[in-house]
C-alpha cells in the first residue's frame, strides 16, 4: 500500500502529546515511549495469522487459536528503535531480535552503518523494523535493504512520527513495506527535522545532545 497507516488510537494520541511537549522529563520521555510502543504494536500485529492447537481445559479439550508460523522478528534501528522495542518485547516477549546500527550523518543527512545483527532466517519471518522516526527516510530505507540483502521479503515499518517526505519517498523505495505511524506531521524543516516533531527522539530518550 502507498501513504501509511496512522494509528489515531486515542491513548497512543494523548501519551504521544506528552511526548512532544518539551517540558517532558528524559524518565517521562523514556516511559512513555515504552507504554505507547505497546499500543502501537498491539495495531501492527492486529491482522496476523492464527493456527489451531488442541489443548485442554480443565474441563475439557478444545482446539484454541495461537500464532501461526514462526516467531516475530523485531528489527531495531539503532539506537532510538530500542525505546520502542523495550515496550514490543512486553507484548511480544517470544519475538526474536535484528539490530541494525544507523546514525544520520548531521551534513549529509545519509545514513552510516555500524552494526549489523539478525536471526538467520528472516525470510520465514514476518520482520517489524522500529525506529521512532520517519524524517528523509534514508535511515529506515537503508535498514530494510540491509534486512532484504539477508533474505527478509514480509516486512512492517513501525515509528511514532512520520514527515510527509519521509512517507513518499519510502513508499518509493519500498512499496512492498507497509508504514504505521502514530503521525504524520506537517514536513521536514532545512535541517532535516520533523516539524512539529518532539526533537531529537535518541537525545530526548538517553539525555544527550
Ligand atoms: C534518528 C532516528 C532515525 C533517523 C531518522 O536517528 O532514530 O534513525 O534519525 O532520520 P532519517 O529518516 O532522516 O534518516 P539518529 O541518526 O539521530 O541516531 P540515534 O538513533 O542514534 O540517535
Ligand atoms: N531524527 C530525529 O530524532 N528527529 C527528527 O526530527 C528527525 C530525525
Amino acid at each position: 500500500m502507498s501513504g501509511a497507516n496512522v494509528i489515531s488510537h486515542p491513548l497512543v494520541q494523548h501519551k504521544l502529546t506528552i511526548m512532544r511537549d518539551k517540558g517532558t522529563s528524559t524518565q517521562g520521555f523514556r516511559r512513555l515511549l515504552r507504554e505507547i510502543s505497546t499500543l502501537l504494536c498491539y495495531e501492527v500485529t492486529r491482522d496476523l495469522p492464527l493456527a489451531h492447537q488442541t489443548i485442554e481445559t480443565p474441563l475439557e479439550e478444545m482446539q484454541a487459536p495461537t500464532l501461526a508460523g514462526k516467531k516475530l522478528v523485531f528489527a531495531s534501528v539503532l539506537r532510538a528503535g530500542n525505546g520502542l522495542l523495550e515496550g514490543m518485547l512486553d507484548l511480544v516477549p517470544s519475538a526474536r531480535v535484528a539490530h541494525v546500527g544507523l546514525y544520520r550523518d548531521p551534513e549529509t543527512l545519509m545514513p552510516v552503518e555500524y552494526y549489523f545483527k539478525a536471526p538467520e532466517d528472516l525470510n520465514e519471518r514476518l520482520v517489524i523494523v522500529v525506529d521512532p522516526m520517519l524524517a528523509t527516510a534514508n535511515s529506515a530505507i537503508a535498514a530494510i535493504q540491509k534486512l532484504k540483502e539477508r533474505s527478509a521479503n514480509n516486512i512492517r515499518f513501525l515509528c511514532l512520527l512520520a514527515a510527509p517526505e519521509g512517507v513518499a519517498k519510502f513508499n518509493e523505495a519500498h512499496p512492498d513495506v507497509p508504514i504505521y505511524t502514530a503521525s504524520i506531521d506537517r514536513k521536514l524543516n532545512e535541517k532535516g527535522y520533523i516539524v512539529p516533531g518532539l526533537g531529537d527522539a535518541g537525545d530526548r530518550m538517553y539525555g544527550t545532545k
